[in-house]
């Protein structure tokens, strides 16, 4: 096992001021950049950036990826923290909402939120950030936190443009395009 990435340690739950948030995550992306680097295999990304997501956002209680796997259905990917859904169909909570439109969930109040899906009744906020690569949507990154307002916009734009940077089309996503 390595040490994963080089970051400031803070106890898991632990609600950091969106300006460290900011600096932090981009100290982190570089490093995780580069530990994917040269990696085709989705499930083996996938797995290694949840892994080092949950280290970067220790804000979260969850952190990790839905798959499509069929027309309108996601299932639950490689993921960090307590047991999530199996399933969430596209018209299901916030997770199905960012595949069905294919739009970042910035969600500052899980309770303010129709239809959210309660898989850990600690969870307040959430950021969803669909993935599309090679001419298809292939599933979403899902952070979930047990504040209120655990994530802001400006960690959601550099999230997107991370995932949306090209280097995800490189992977082998199998024949959902
Ligand atoms: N809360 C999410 C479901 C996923 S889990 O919490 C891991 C949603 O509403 O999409």
């Amino acid at each position: 096992m390595s040490d994963g990435i080089l970051l400031p340690k803070f106890p898991r739950g632990t609600l950091l001021p969106e300006a460290d948030r900011v600096a932090r995550l981009k100290e982190a992306l570089p490093q995780i950049r580069a530990v994917v680097e040269g990696e085709s295999d989705p499930v083996a990304v996938e797995a290694t950036l949840a892994c080092l997501f949950w280290e970067t956002f220790v804000q979260t209680n969850w952190c990790g990826f839905y798959r499509v796997v069929a027309p309108g259905m996601l299932a639950v990917g490689p993921y960090q923290g307590g047991m999530g859904c199996l399933r969430i169909p596209f018209h299901r909570g916030v997770c199905g909402a960012a595949a069905r439109d294919r739009q970042t969930q910035l969600v500052p109040d899980v309770h303010a939120f129709p239809g959210h899906i309660a898989c850990d009744d600690a969870t307040r906020s959430e950021l969803v950030i669909p993935i599309v690569a090679a001419g298809a949507l292939r599933g979403v990154l899902d952070l979930d936190s047990p504040h209120p307002e655990g994530f802001g916009a400006e960690e959601a734009r550099i999230l997107e443009d991370f995932l949306g940077g090209g280097w995800m089309e490189r992977l082998d996503w199998g024949d959902l395009g």
